[in-house]
């Protein structure tokens, strides 16, 4: 078949700027990505009439305001960090322990918020040796302890600005199982610690931060978008605190105050510890039927993969300090940061494709290696024998 110079080029070029819209949207330059693939699309006919040069500029200005728009968000350039503060929840250990370091060892005031003061990474903290480093007891769920840190924060003398930023960081994953399996306690401590005490700290804080029209920086996952079996409870706390997160952006853009998401892959921290009481936690509170259909070995090795998944994941925390430090000090932060292996590319594959492939692709992703008991074959010859 002959195929017409014009439609090669019109294919190419087309191909060409599917993908520049791809990549635009993984960068967080969603909006843009959206208004350039509209153009090639209302211009697409020109292309048959020969108005392919015309095409050709359009996709040429939008490469343009693309890279344009790209630089002005990802510029090195930050604000000045001296004379700022910032409060970080969950830092006795991952990104809020080593951002607390970072932010401090650049000038700015940090007062890190920790679930132990007394704690191993509280005491670190305490003696790295900055005097712009001020470790505060603070569980996220307590709410006397919210007011204290309140309390704590405003009779600090801050200067001018007050408090630049909040960093609702502290979360726990606790354990992983079949959302029929997973304990009721489950669902309530990630909802109580990755969303609603975020909530809390967000109303708690915002007069501190709406004088200073300053930032927060709310941390998710991308276990809130893309749904990853097992991982029920913690996803919805994080789907949850996403979809608070956005509202929150329009509503505070008014004041001047920028709420800013990172939505991270998976990484090396202690959220991934295996926990043994889990286990028993789970087995324990399971009636006696249900905990055969499903059987002891999956439950088991349902938490060994926590560990495992843990262990798979990169140990250089750096992408998330580097996104994190970008949303609280760029003059112009991006609405969501997705650091990690396929923290942007899953969620758009995901959106993208058909729920049934989808669901197949997501599916295929075990992790773990055995089946409920129920579920085997040897349990299902035995069904089809009674
Ligand atoms: N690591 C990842 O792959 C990943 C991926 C996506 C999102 N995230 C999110 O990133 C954030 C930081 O996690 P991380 O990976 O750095 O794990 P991490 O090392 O376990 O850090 C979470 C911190 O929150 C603290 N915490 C737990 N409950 C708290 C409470 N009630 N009040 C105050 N602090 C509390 C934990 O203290 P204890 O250690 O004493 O429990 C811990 O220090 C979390 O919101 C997590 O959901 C992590």
């Amino acid at each position: 078949m002959e195929v017409s110079e014009g439609l090669f080029w019109g294919c190419a070029v087309c191909t060409l700027a599917t993908a520049l819209y791809v990549w635009l949207w993984g960068q967080g330059g969603g909006c843009l990505a959206g208004l350039g693939a509209a153009a090639t699309l209302a211009l697409e006919g020109q292309l048959y009439n020969g108005g392919f040069h015309g095409v050709f500029g359009v996709l040429t200005m939008c490469c343009c305001f693309g890279v344009h728009h790209l630089i002005r968000e990802r510029s090195d350039e930050f604000l000045p960090m001296h004379g700022k503060s910032v409060l970080i929840t969950g830092c006795d250990t991952g990104f809020g322990h080593a951002l607390a370091k970072e932010l401090s060892d650049r000038g700015v005031q940090v007062f890190a918020g920790v679930l132990d003061e007394h704690g191993s990474g509280a005491q670190e903290l305490k003696k790295h040796g900055s005097h712009r480093l001020e470790v505060l007891q603070l569980d996220v769920t307590d709410h006397s302890q919210v007011d204290r840190a309140l309390r704590h924060v405003t009779a600090a003398q801050l200067g001018e600005g007050g408090l630049w930023g909040l960093v609702n960081n502290a979360g726990v994953l606790c354990c992983l199982a079949d959302a029929e399996i997973l304990p009721f306690t489950t669902f309530r401590r990630c909802m109580e610690v990755n969303y609603l005490s975020a909530v809390y700290l967000c109303q708690v804080f915002l007069p501190l931060l709406r004088r200073s029209k300053g930032r927060i920086v709310n941390v998710t996952s991308m276990g809130g978008e893309v749904p990853f079996c097992f991982f029920s409870a913690y996803g919805a706390s994080k789907a949850a605190l996403g979809c608070f997160s956005r509202v929150l952006r329009m509503e505070l853009a008014a004041w001047g105050v920028k709420v800013v998401v990172i939505q991270p892959a998976g990484f090396r921290t202690n959220i991934f510890k295996g926990c043994e009481e889990s286990k028993k936690k789970i087995l324990q509170n399971l009636p006696s039927v249900i905990c055969r259909d499903y059987g002891e070995t999956y439950v088991c090795s349902m938490q060994d993969c926590l560990s495992k998944v843990g262990q798979q994941s990169p140990e250089d925390l750096r992408p998330v300090l580097n996104d994190m430090c970008h949303a609280l000090m760029a003059p112009s932060p991006k609405a969501r940061y997705t650091p990690g292996q396929m923290a942007w590319l899953l969620p758009l594959l995901y959106h993208l494709c058909p729920t049934v492939i989808s669901d197949k692709l997501l599916k295929g992703h075990k992790f773990v290696d055995c089946e409920p008991a129920g579920l085997s074959p040897k349990a299902g010859s035995e069904l089809t024998r009674t």
